[in-house]
């Protein structure tokens, strides 16, 4: 337990769990592994030459000048080369006879509706469609918002923006028509690309309505690019083209050429707890570099043989890197669904896996947690045996989520990579080797191979081996955003700020006994119990590792007595009853796991937890309830109801000791 300092206030992130399981690679992918341990003394020895290794797995028109221009906290890599991102992803498989291997499988929500995309395809359809961004006076520089459903078009239309130079800022379909004005108006873009509509849950849902209601109030921009999806019937106006008059007749021929490696790729909004949000700058060279090396390493691709998934959005960042620019740089043959998990039955993930023999899937713990709460025989009736290495991202994952995913999803063959990073980072930054590493259920274990990340305290010293603390990268990082859009000053103030010359993601972390790494949430999550600062991560593990619980939600509630208070929201799991002493036998069982001190005072069972659309929970929301309070902002939840199950419950919800 971290030591207490005078007047009460902990220095450092309690420790608490212990986790003693462990699983070491699997001898054969250890053996034939892309990276091995060498990687991490190779970047040790001269971290610049391992990055700049690693861009030359890239194709650039231009060599760079110089690796890393650092002026504290703005960085240049690659400075002076020249590169194509879309030339990278696409074109270059092709001359390299590649052309006939498929880039995307792509599976419509709607059952049988699937398109198969080739390179060749791809190169096509990314060529005609920058001819099209062209005629209607894109040019290099411009900004093109892109608010679609996940079909080919949507990667088809960043990779054109890529191409001419175009700055992409991709909006996810889920968000509100003024959410998307205000990402319109921020990056002043001048062209929105959409859809009628896409699937979701058996249904077309909309999604031009939002896109004319928001462009309404956006006079800069000159023109809406609609892809007919769903065949809704769509209002248009003056300006307002279709996909398939303005595409479809261009040449599929267009001439790449190269940008500067410090020209902007793209811009993605993400929203953090308050404010207005930020516009995420990521630029060409290294981005690039560090999202294929990564998917590369982390993933230990091998293009000829592998399918890939990965479930995400690709309007989240999640997407970005790992659906269009790391998997295609490396020639890979991915999965893109789509729809939700649920639709049209909640074995639709695991019949894609068996339909594709998916080798490699790459989720969320949200996601995780659901599949646990619906039940281990969901999975069971379907063939998985192709898959070999399972990944997680989005938040920390739970050991028994882990080991959960290990066992009915991974047959307890593959190894699972829990890989910490932000939309900020650009690409993953902590994570196992699944070649090297022996994997620790709830751990993110090391910095990759050229990432230099530490935890620290509040002074911003390291923390030894079995503390806590605040996690910081300490060098500059190809893939890292390079400002906030229009706001340098903010981008200093935010991560730049907390400890003189490094950067601060705002994220809880520990270093085992071993060393290993351990996120443990946002730093603003963290509850101060009796002088002692306890990370949301640990206790919502200790629920989850009952047998009864699927998933569980935890914040820190005002008390007299012990200043913050635990207060916990669970969702049993499908086959638990909920009994009277439920709550009795979860206090419990967390003092048990965790010690005394992170024994909540209340559990409250409840039906469903409040989540952002990109699967987060929002404390924020289960405070005020705790606290007795109005609910806040509901307007950046998944489902606004979610909140009125919450409240009901609570008559039932009394003070325990
Ligand atoms: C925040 C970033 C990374 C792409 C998707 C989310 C949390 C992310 C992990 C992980 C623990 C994680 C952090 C981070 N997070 N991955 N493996 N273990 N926490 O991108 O929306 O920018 O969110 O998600 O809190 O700061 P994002």
């Amino acid at each position: 337990m971290a030591p207490e300092t005078p007047g009460n206030e902990p220095q450092a992130l309690s420790n608490l769990l212990q986790e003693n399981r462990r699983f070491a690679p699997p001898a054969a992918l250890a053996a034939a592994a892309n990276v091995t341990s060498a990687a991490y003394a190779e970047a040790a020895a001269d971290r610049l030459a391992f990055w700049e290794h690693a861009a030359e797995r890239l194709s650039w028109a231009k060599r760079w000048d110089t690796t890393l221009e650092w002026n504290p906290p703005f960085a240049k890599w690659f400075v002076g080369g020249e590169l194509n991102v879309a030339y990278n992803c696409v074109d270059r498989h092709v001359e390299e006879g590649r052309g006939d291997k498929v880039a995307y499988h792509w599976e419509g929500e709607p059952e049988g509706d699937t398109r198969t995309l080739t390179y060749s395809d791809l190169k096509n359809e990314v060529g005609k469609a920058a001819n099209a961004l062209q005629e209607l006076g894109v040019g290099k520089g411009d900004r093109v918002a892109i608010y679609m459903p996940m079909i080919p078009e949507l990667p088809i239309a960043m990779l054109a923006c890529a191409r001419i130079g175009a700055v992409h800022s991709v909006v996810f379909g889920g968000f509100s028509a003024s959410a998307l004005k205000s990402r319109i108006d921020d990056a002043d873009a001048k062209l929105v690309i959409t859809a009628d509509g896409g699937y979701r849950r058996g249904k077309p849902s909309a999604l031009k309505p939002t896109v004319d209601e928001a462009v309404a109030e956006c006079p800069q921009v000159e023109h809406v690019l609609v892809v007919r999806r769903t065949g809704q019937e769509v209002e248009t106006n003056g300006k307002d083209v279709w996909w398939h008059d303005v595409v479809e007749r261009q040449s599929d021929q267009h001439t790449a050429e190269p940008h500067g490696a410090e020209d902007p790729l793209y811009i993605l909004y993400t929203s953090g707890t308050t404010g207005k949000p930020k516009g995420i700058l990521h630029t060409t060279g290294g981005y690039l570099t560090q999202t294929a090396y990564t998917h590369h390493a982390v993933f230990d691709l091998k293009p000829e043989t592998d399918i890939y998934w990965c479930t995400a959005d690709i309007g989240w960042v999640t997407g970005h890197s790992y659906i269009v620019y790391g998997p295609l740089a490396n020639g890979a043959t991915s999965v893109i669904y789509e729809g939700t998990p649920d639709t049209p039955h909640r074995g639709r993930f695991w019949e894609i896996v068996q339909k594709y023999k998916i080798t490699i899937l790459y989720t969320a713990p949200t996601a995780i947690r659901t599949f646990m709460k619906w039940g281990d025989d969901i999975p069971a009736k379907f063939d998985m045996s192709s898959l070999r290495i399972l990944g997680s991202v989005g938040e920390p994952i739970n050991p028994e989520a882990y080991v959960w995913y290990r066992e009915h999803i991974g047959d307890n063959r593959c190894p699972v990579v829990d890989t910490w990073w932000q939309t900020e980072t650009g690409a993953i930054m902590i994570s196992p080797l699944p070649g090297v590493t022996e994997g620790k259920p709830g751990a993110a274990m090391r910095p990759l191979p050229g990432i230099d990340a530490d935890v620290v305290d509040d002074q911003g010293n390291s923390v030894p081996n079995g503390g806590g603390g605040f996690l910081v990268v300490r060098e500059p990082w190809p893939s890292m955003l390079r400002t906030i859009w229009g706001d340098d000053q903010r981008y200093i103030d935010t991560y730049w700020s907390r400890f003189e010359g490094m950067y601060f993601p705002g994220d809880g972390a520990k270093r085992d006994e071993d060393g290993d790494l351990w996120l443990l949430g946002r730093v603003d999550d963290v509850m101060l119990v009796s002088g002692h600062n306890i990370s949301t991560t640990e206790v919502e593990s200790a629920l989850v590792s009952h047998p009864k619980v699927a998933e569980a939600a935890v914040v820190g509630a005002t008390d007299p007595v012990t200043g913050q208070a635990i207060v916990s929201f669970v969702i049993l799991r499908g086959t638990a009853e909920e009994s009277a002493d439920i709550g009795t036998e979860l206090r419990n069982h967390v003092a048990k796991t965790l010690g005394p001190i992170a024994k909540p005072r209340q559990i409250l069972v409840v039906p469903e937890l409040p989540k952002t659309r990109s699967g987060k929970i929002m404390r924020r929301l289960l405070r005020d309830v705790a606290e007795n309070r109005s609910v806040g902002d509901v307007t950046t939840l998944a489902d606004s109801t979610v909140m009125d199950l919450i409240s009901e419950k609570l008559p039932s919800a009394k003070s325990e000791d």
